[in-house]
This record gives C-alpha cells, structure tokens and sequence, in this order.
C-alpha cells in the first residue's frame, strides 16, 4: 500500500479539557470523516473495571483486560459509539468517579496496546479523527495531520465548568477545577507525546468554530497534496 492509498489520519492531540474530543468531532463531520475518541476508551476500559470487586490501587492491568472484553466500538455515523456488554456508554464515562482513576488505568502498557489496536482497526474502516494523548506519535505515526490543541489551565476549567455546570462558573469553582486538570497533566505526563511535526493550535483565544475552521483548513491543505503526489 502506497503511502497515497493508506486511510486519511487527522491526529488531535492535547492535554485535559483542550476540547479535543468536541473540535475532533466537528472536524469530522465537515470532512465527511470517522471520529474515534480514544480518552473514551480509556474511560470505557475505567468503567468496566470500576463495577469489579476491589480498590482501584489493587488493580492489575491482567483484570482490567480481562473486563474490557465487554468494550467494543461500533461505527455509528460519523463516530465510532462505544459499547460495554453491548450497552451504548455516553455520559456515564465522565463521571467524577470515572475521571478520578482513568490515569491510572491508562498507564498499564496492555491497556495502551489494547486501545492502540482499537484505534488503529478504526482507521482501517476509511479516513478518520482520532484524538488523544500520543495520536500523532505512538498509535498513528504516519499521521497526514497532526494537530496539537492548547489553552491555558484557567480557560480549560472555565469550559469544562460551563459544560458540566451548564452556567457560567464562579472564581472559586475555576480554581478548583483548574487545580484538578493540572494535578491530571501531571499525572497523564508520562503517556503524554507530542510530534514535533504536529501544528499547535492554542484555542485560548479562539472560538470553538474558528479552531474547527482552521483545521478543516489545514486538512483540504492535506488532502489536496495527498491527491497530487498519489496523480504524480
Ligand atoms: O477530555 P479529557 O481531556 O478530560 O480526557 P479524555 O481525552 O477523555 O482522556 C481521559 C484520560 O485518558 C486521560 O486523562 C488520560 O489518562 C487517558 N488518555 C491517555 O492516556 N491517552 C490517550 N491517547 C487518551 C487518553
């Protein structure tokens, strides 16, 4: 397979709250693309486990996979939904429980290599957005699009406050919220990997629909290159 006939990647990677999951999500739809969230898996896998006997310090990585048997993703749209014993999970993923351990969960090497393959046989299925952590590094290398999104600490809160809250957050709720994302950077740092031929994007600034836009941008840019080198 010629690099011109492998399945169109778009990589969105970034830290807590950089509103990866929502930008990818939209990119995919303007583009006519698959959307897989790989931070979803990583919850879903969370989940799974969760409703087991045993503290979460306890956990090994043998029984988180011997649960994520039950995970399975199924494309439904322009997304990939995720499924646990065949039940659609959405919301539940995000829960504050969920959210406290998922870090811990995803520093188990299986559990990487477990949603890598994941993320990797959605990509097989035709042109895609993933997100994530290490998108553009470790599971998607050859990526045509790299992308990563950044704000800082106190917007993110702010956003993610006014998603969950669904208001405008007061000062101490920001403080406290922008203390947990960055205590979950710190902990996310050692899967944490940014390319270096990724295009940062820092949305502190931006709407969500100016950043949408500039990354549709930057992959008809993409796509037109590809389909001119595959015509040469
Ligand atoms: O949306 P948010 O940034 O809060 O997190 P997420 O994308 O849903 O990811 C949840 C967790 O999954 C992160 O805190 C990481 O621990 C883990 N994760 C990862 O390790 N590698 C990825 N490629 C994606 C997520």
């Amino acid at each position: 397979m010629s690099a011109a006939d492998q399945p169109f990647v778009i990589a969105i990677d970034g830290p807590a709250a950089s509103g990866k999951s929502s930008t990818a999500k939209l990119v995919a739809e303007r583009l006519g693309m698959h959307h897989a969230d790989s931070g979803a898996v990583y919850r879903a896998a969370t989940l799974a486990r969760i409703g087991r006997p045993g503290a979460p310090e306890s956990w090994t990585p043998g029984s988180v996979l011997h649960e994520v048997a039950g995970v399975t993703l199924v494309r439904a749209g322009t997304s990939f939904e995720i499924r646990l014993s065949g039940k659609v999970v959405g919301d539940e993923l995000h829960e504050p429980a969920i959210t406290a351990v998922v870090s811990l969960v995803a520093k188990m090497g299986p559990v990487r290599e477990w949603v890598n393959e994941l993320m990797r046989s959605c990509a097989d299925e035709g042109p895609i957005v993933v997100d994530g952590r290490d998108m553009g590094t470790t599971v998607f290398p050859g990526a045509q699009l790299k992308v990563c999104l950044i704000a800082h600490a106190d917007e993110r809160a702010r956003r993610r406050l006014l998603q969950r809250l669904g208001r405008a957050p007061i000062e101490d709720e920001i403080a406290a919220e922008t203390a947990a994302l960055q205590e979950r950077d710190a902990k996310d740092a050692v899967q944490t990997r940014q390319a270096p031929d990724a295009v940062v994007i820092d949305t502190t600034h931006l709407t969500q629909g100016e950043q949408v836009e500039r990354i549709v941008e930057l992959a008809k840019d993409r796509l037109a290159r590809t389909s001119t080198h595959g015509a040469t």
